[in-house]
């Protein structure tokens, strides 16, 4: 019917197939094309029966996010309407047979759910993932799965947003039929069936026995309410989606669906819509990198060893294993060496127990592992990571030991959290092969990895570590050689503003809760004793202090104390057998103690405060990343943020959570808190421009596409 859809005939079945790759979105042109295909085959008197199928490696796998981010920023039509689609569809006189393979997602499991039958390959996913863009499923989703799979499916599905294989879809009731084999010829059969049964042929609106009674739903709405509130705190679209089935279990059909529509616009027009679609382009926009193009050859990554068996070398080995690459694990210390193997095994058991993956998939991924104390078989690993204590001295002679025995096209990576790059690349013969490859703890979850870029990283090393990351599902950004790269430079003058809130008269246990209801996945005191105060205490001898700025009083005072967080049992806060944190009242004098002696007034502060001093704090600091040039995008920020600091994604990430307060008012008030609490809060230039100028930091983002360069 236009290119993007197509027809074929299989005798007397017509074949309606999406042609829009990668993954067949609801992009303009492919609803009509559909509606227009459906109508001539009705029209057409030697047609039976009609299969609907995406072309390439999925069914329709949503809409098109640029048509959202649009309706979201209220420009555009509001996103497709499908409503004439669904019920072209719907009112087929002739049966309409959906044929799904890949996934069917979003609208497109909303298109399917209008046929009169759906049949699906056994390894198809379907799913409402809506929430995840902070809307609710907005072609008649809410009105139609409640129809078919019940209303207790419908809301677990809408609010969790996950996505379910063909087995569990057809148990469900969402497929009638799972297809072996051939899925076009298994579906043109299962037309020709239909077909020969004869009509009418079910619509899925007008069925009404899975929607149960008020008193049955009452409890299930509840709990689906209960449930969005833990999973998806603070999150508006997840409790909207259960109100939408709400009124699908209460209202006739058409009037469910004026009420998803309203529904919807108002989630289009939320402030976390609108961040949660920043965050999904954010973490796209990442692999733009403009002076390492697209087509920069990576090498292809077989062999790799790791040198260094503790938290990271561990974990690091088991990201790499996952992914089907071969590791060294190396260490001096054979009791490290066992211990670091046992910790491995430990895991990889929790998730064969867990039914992740089976005894045999572990036992694979373990084989995978061979863990030595010698440097045998280097000579031919196409990478190096080492993880040893956060040392220069140590990582200079363990770079220059490795210079010698390295392949020379062997990338050669430090796991450093802080340290200088190329101080490091300078103890070898060959800087241009040495990059920084920053893991998150525990390094086999963590989606984030900093790529740190040094002075002579050549680009087709970079090349190779960005597709890496992609090898091993992990979000790789792009980030310069300055102290703490993105993350933890920004992470560092936050701690330590939070460390003041309570030096002046919160309690560790106000911030972190004040942080935690503000949508953080912890608050800033617990990371501390997760992390260890001894890690934060060593990289304050490393890191030293600046002259004329605040120094936190109490950390050292822990450390001395041997209170080291959750390993010692006592940080911040206590810790029971569970490592469930209990506020310390001997803390709390310690910490009214210090203060007294320091002179520090103390007195009341309110959780706005709180808030607006630990994030400015953050986006101050982000803002000198940026203008440095140690991040190439602010968005590449906000992603390092979300996929590695717990930030909510509702908010968008730290720098566009700025925006959405307005520079001016974030720059108003970090001046205030300048005069008021010291240099630490000397505001950042590019912040006072862009405020000045009443600019953003997307507006900025736009206007450097194609300019920046990281260093
Ligand atoms: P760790 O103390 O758990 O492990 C270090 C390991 O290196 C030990 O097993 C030690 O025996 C081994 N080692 C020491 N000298 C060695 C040598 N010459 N050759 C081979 N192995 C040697 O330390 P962790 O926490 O794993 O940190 C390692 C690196 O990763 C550090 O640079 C750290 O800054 C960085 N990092 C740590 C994170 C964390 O959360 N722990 C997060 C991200 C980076």
């Amino acid at each position: 019917m236009n290119e993007l859809v197509t027809v074929s005939r299989q005798d007397t079945v017509a074949v309606i197939t999406v042609n829009n790759p990668p993954v067949n979105a609801l992009s303009p042109g492919v609803p009509e094309g559909m509606a227009a295909s459906v109508e001539a085959a009705e029209k057409d008197g030697s047609v039976r029966a009609i299969v609907l199928i995406g072309g390439g490696k999925t069914f329709i796998a949503g809409a098109d996010i640029k048509e959202l981010e649009d309706a979201a920023s209220g420009r555009g039509s509001g996103g497709p309407h499908l409503h004439g689609l669904l019920a072209r569809i719907e009112d087929c006189s002739k049966p309409v047979i959906m044929a799904i393979h890949g996934t069917a997602l979003g609208g497109g499991l909303e298109v399917a759910m209008a046929g009169h039958y759906r049949v699906a390959s056994p390894d198809a996913q379907v799913g409402q993932p809506e929430v995840n863009l902070g809307i609710i499923p907005g072609a008649e989703g809410t009105q139609r799965l409640p129809r078919l799979a019940g209303i207790a499916a419908a809301v677990d599905l809408c609010v969790s947003g996950r996505l379910i294989r063909a087995s569990e879809a057809r148990d469900l009731g969402l497929l009638d039929r799972i297809i072996e084999g051939d899925l076009l010829a298994g579906a043109v059969a299962f037309a020709r069936e239909a077909a020969t049964r004869g009509g009418p042929h079910p619509k899925t609106r007008e069925r009404s026995d899975k929607l149960g009674s008020a008193q049955t739903n009452a409890p299930i709405f509840a709990a689906g309410k209960e449930q969005a509130r833990k999973t998806r705190r603070n999150m508006t679209a997840p409790l909207r989606a259960v109100e939408a089935i709400e009124a699908a279990a209460t209202l006739p059909f058409e009037e469910g669906c004026r009420k998803e529509r309203e529904i919807v616009r108002g989630c289009l027009a939320s402030d976390q819509c609108r961040a949660l679609i920043h965050a999904f382009f954010a973490e796209r926009a990442v692999s733009k990198i403009p002076d390492v193009p697209k087509e920069t050859p990576a090498a292809a990554m077989r062999q790799a060893a790791i040198i260094g068996a503790g938290t990271m070398g561990g974990g690091i080995a088991m990201a790499l294993a996952n992914a089907g690459i071969s590791v060294v694990l190396k260490d001096t210390d054979q009791a490290a060496l066992d211990r670091g193997l046992a910790t491995i095994r430990k895991n990889y058991e929790g998730s064969v127990k867990k039914g992740r993956f089976s005894q045999a998939v572990m036992d694979q991924r373990m084989a995978l592992i061979r863990p030595q104390l010698s440097y045998d078989g280097l000579e031919s690993a196409d990478l190096i990571i080492e993880a040893v204590f956060e040392n220069m001295a140590l990582k200079k002679q363990i770079f220059a030991q490795l210079d010698r025995i390295a392949k020379p096209a062997c990338v050669l990576a430090s796991n450093t959290s802080t340290l200088d790059i190329d101080q490091i690349a300078a103890s070898t013969s060959r800087p241009h092969m040495v990059i920084g490859l920053h893991f998150f703890s525990p390094a086999h979850v963590m989606r984030l990895l900093e790529i740190v870029r040094g002075k002579a990283t050549g680009k087709e090393v970079i090349a190779t570590a960005m597709a890496l990351a992609k090898t091993l599902r992990k979000v790789g950004v792009l980030v310069g050689n300055c102290w703490g790269f993105v993350g933890n430079r920004m992470m560092l003058p936050y701690m330590r503003e939070a460390q003041f809130l309570v030096e002046e008269g919160a309690t560790p246990q106000q911030v972190d809760q004040a942080l935690y209801d503000w949508g953080m996945a912890m608050g800033i005191f617990a990371v501390d004793d997760m992390g260890g105060i001894d890690v934060q205490w060593r990289v304050r001898q490393e890191h030293g202090e600046e002259p004329g700025l605040r120094r936190p009083l109490v950390l050292d005072q822990l450390y001395d104390m041997g209170r080291l967080g959750q390993k010692t049992g006592a940080g911040w806060y206590r810790y029971d057998e569970n490592r469930k944190a209990i506020p310390d009242p001997e803390i709390a004098a310690l910490i009214e103690n210090t203060a007294r002696e320091a002179g520090i007034r103390r007195r009341t502060i309110g959780n706005d405060e709180i808030i607006e001093r630990c994030i400015y704090i953050m986006i101050n600091e982000g803002a000198r990343i940026l203008e440095e040039g140690h991040a190439l995008r602010a968005s590449d920020i906000d992603t390092v943020y979300l996929a590695g600091y717990g930030f909510p994604a509702y908010r968008g990430g730290p720098m566009w959570y700025a925006d959405t307060v307005g520079l001016d008012k974030i720059y108003r008030r970090i001046e205030q808190f300048h005069r008021e609490h010291g240099e630490q809060w000397k505001p950042a230039p590019l912040l006072k421009r862009l405020a000045e100028a009443g600019g953003t930091f997307a507006s900025l983002d736009e206007s450097r596409k194609e300019s920046v360069a990281v260093h």
